[in-house]
């Protein structure tokens, strides 16, 4: 009988695992899994040892693909044991590990040695869980694996403790990810600063560790959690293997990327184990955040595509299917804190007139907020800047046709406000010493229940009281003094997983009891730009710099690792307010086009030509957003390059596409490069429709596509600061 219920169980299994555009498949006889998500394979298994061991990360393998149990790889010397030698999915300290663990614990005993040992697994549609358990003791460690199939495979774990004894977990990271031995790979990864995000950096990899991280307390504008890893000589924009993956945790984190030295590539990633210990007492857990990858043999463009395509369909809080973004007009270069109800009327009815679609108030409208020295954490709406409270000037914004969005910076408080002097207990510190202040302001500490409770309370309040239908929620400093001395001492450090716990948790009962609201996450620019956040938020503001020129490098770093309907784009004055340079509007606006389009000037300076282009193009940008926001994007020339680029969108039945060009500075009479199109259907003909002819040359009504991506088109631009915009559709 038992017998009998052994053959039934691995029939069952084996049913389950069905080969699906997008399934797990299981080989009892070799204890190895097969996960299939889109265009990757991922192929694990149970080593000789009892440890879970990589063996494939690559194309989609197809039926019939079949593999040995795994056996840990034997020491290569004495230096250098099988631990070390060997690919290990998830692995704890010990047995003289030399590279990065994915799990560190201490026992009371002093014991700091772990050996995690397969328990048993379980598959559920796209989703596999592993249960480990250390060796000697109850700690037991659960590997989540889920496919999608877009083509990422997202890993987290629980690490659970079934003993009688606390134990300190060290670090827990989510994942450790294997690449097999290569000599030739490359590491690029997106650092920066404020005013500066989202800076391509590309390094040949070699033996060593690479460290991307934030110790910040938030994902930062330093690094964002996102890497590529790709094959020097091989791997261009459309062609070549990409190993590529992306964290969703908005604390301190961090990615490792280690080249042994037997050149095998290991990532491991998760919280930042700098300054972190978390106790768990018996019958607790820990979960870790989700660290998505994926593969493509396509070159970095269809990685950004593959991640595009997941963060629409699977992770915003709109999935599947975000609705388009609105044009929003922003207050904040504008009028900064001097925002009043009559001004601001004043501003709603001119962006109303270029057809903007949301108003939103920027930073002033509360408290004693008329600069950055004071206000924060008094969130009740100033009365002398607006004597009848927010109404007013939200029924005016209805009565033009458009919503209404306000800024918040939920989690600051100024020294200078009622909030501080009410509660200084509130604000992160460790007790007695100077609380480092930047841009005047402290961070709340929202680990603590009372402050979770009091941020969603004045939330709630604002949102329940005034019809508003959109946050920019703000960050503006990261963290300094971490300390939370109301809990026992051996807590205290949990404050790096409890105040994201917390905050996620705010958005999320926001969302849930204000189903219509939307959210946009700022910190000072890009700071806050990762896949956990992005569950509860609908867009960014990748940068503070609104800089045309400056923007198209910030944008085209961003679209390697987010979707562009997430990127938030204004058109602002010039002289800009950062590099004093002088754009001219129409390019302004074509740079802010290959995002979601806002607008952020002061609309009472601008002329009446000004006015007459920002509606012309905002029309324009209506037609096509539906091709840009939810379109496959395709860098065809990046900005860091040369003088120009370009970019295109295409729907993903390549029915209607749209090219921007950019000419930033014209050298020796230069002409523009001709722009091969891609992804369009080569058999079918295209009707094209020039923002302005005279900008493209010689240029028919219709073009077979395969021609369109041959001989390519010829934009006619000239000058400094010359762009332009054509929009194709498939008419046969
Ligand atoms: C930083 C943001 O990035 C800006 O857009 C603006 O909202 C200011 N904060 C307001 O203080």
């Amino acid at each position: 009988m038992r017998q009998l219920a052994g053959l039934l169980s691995v029939w069952l299994l084996a049913g389950t695992y069905s080969f699906s555009q997008n399934a797990i498949s299981y080989d009892a006889s070799q204890h190895v899994w097969q996960i299939h998500a889109g265009e990757m394979s991922y192929v694990l298994g149970v080593n000789d040892k009892k440890a879970l061991q990589t063996i494939y990360w690559g194309p989609r393998l197809e039926k019939g693909a079949s593999f040995p149990t795994p056996k840990q790889l034997p020491e290569t010397a004495s230096f250098d044991p099988g631990v070390a030698t060997t690919p290990l999915e998830y692995v704890g300290w010990g047995g003289g590990l030399p590279y990065e663990p994915t799990l560190k614990i201490s026992f009371p005993d002093g014991n700091r040695s772990l050996l995690l040992e397969y328990v048993d697994a379980k598959v559920n549609g796209d989703a596999l869980e592993i249960t480990m358990k250390d060796a000697l003791t109850p700690i037991y460690v659960r590997l989540f694996y889920q496919a999608a199939p877009q083509g990422i495979l997202a890993r987290w774990s629980r690490v659970e403790n079934r003993g009688k004894e606390k134990i300190t977990v060290e670090q827990a990271e989510s994942a450790t990810w294997n690449l097999a031995p290569r000599s030739t790979y490359e590491l690029s990864s997106l650092t920066g600063r404020w005013g500066a995000e989202w800076q391509l950096q590309t390094e040949a990899m070699h033996q060593g560790t690479t460290i991307l991280e934030s110790r910040r307390g938030s994902t930062s504008h330093q690094t964002n959690p996102w890497f590529a890893i790709a094959s020097r000589g091989e791997t261009t924009e459309n062609a070549g293997p990409v190993w590529f993956g992306e964290l969703g945790w908005s604390g301190s984190w961090r990615i490792t990327v280690e080249q042994t030295q037997a050149q095998r590539v290991r990532i491991t990633g998760g919280t930042n184990p700098f300054d972190f210990s978390y106790p768990l007492a018996a019958g607790e857990s820990l979960d870790t955040p989700k660290f998505y990858a994926g593969y493509t043999a396509k070159g970095h463009g269809e990685a950004s595509r593959i991640l595009h395509r997941f963060q629409r369909e699977q992770i915003l809080p709109q999935r599947p299917t975000p609705r388009l973004r609105p044009v929003i007009f922003n207050s904040w270069e504008a009028t900064e804190f001097a925002v009043d109800e009559q001004g601001q009327i004043a501003l709603a009815e001119k962006a109303a007139k270029l057809g903007v679609e949301r108003m939103v108030i920027d930073d002033g409208w509360f408290g004693k907020r008329n600069n950055d020295r004071a206000g924060l954490g008094d969130w009740n709406v100033n009365p002398e800047k607006f004597p009848s409270g927010l109404k007013p000037v939200i029924d005016r914004v209805h009565a033009l046709g458009m919503d209404f969005g306000i800024w918040v910076e939920p989690e600051m408080v100024n020294p200078d406000s009622d909030l501080y002097r009410k509660h200084p207990d509130w604000a992160m510190n460790f007790p007695g010493r100077p609380r480092s202040e930047a841009r005047n302001q402290l961070l709340l500490n929202l680990a603590r229940k009372d402050v979770r409770d009091y941020v969603f309370s004045f939330l709630d309040k604002l949102v329940s009281e005034n019809d508003i239908a959109f946050l920019k929620w703000d960050y503006n400093r990261n963290w300094s003094e971490p300390g939370w001395d109301v809990v026992p001492l051996d807590q205290q450090k949990e404050i790096y997983v409890k105040y994201v716990e917390n905050l996620y948790s705010i958005l999320s009962d926001l969302r849930k009891k204000h189903p219509k609201l939307e959210i946009e996450s700022c910190s000072g620019g890009g700071g806050r730009v990762d896949l956990g956040i992005l569950q509860y938020t609908d867009e960014v503001w990748p940068s503070d710099n609104t800089d045309a020129l400056d923007r198209l490098v910030i944008q085209d770093g961003f679209t390697h690792a987010y979707s562009p309907n997430l990127m938030m784009a204004w058109v602002t004055d010039v002289p800009n307010f950062l590099d004093k340079r002088v754009i001219p509007l129409e390019f302004r606006f074509l740079a802010a086009m290959s995002g979601s389009l806002g607008i952020g000037g002061n609309l009472n300076k601008w002329s009446p030509d000004d006015m007459s282009t920002g509606t012309r193009l905002t029309t324009f940008y209506k037609q096509i957003r539906p091709v840009v926001q939810l379109g496959e994007l395709h860098r065809l020339m990046q900005p860091e390059e040369s003088e120009t680029n370009a970019v295109q969108y295409i729907t993903a039945d390549r029915s209607s596409a749209v090219v921007f060009a950019y000419l930033h500075s014209q050298h020796y009479g230069r002409p523009f490069p001709t722009i091969r199109l891609e992804g369009l259907d080569p058999a079918a003909s295209y009707r094209l429709t020039p923002l302005d002819a005279a900008k493209v040359t010689g240029l028919p009504v219709e073009r077979n596509g395969s021609q369109l991506m041959g001989e390519g088109v010829q934009f006619n631009l000239r000058g400094d600061y010359d762009a332009t915009a054509l929009r194709l559709e498939r008419i046969r």
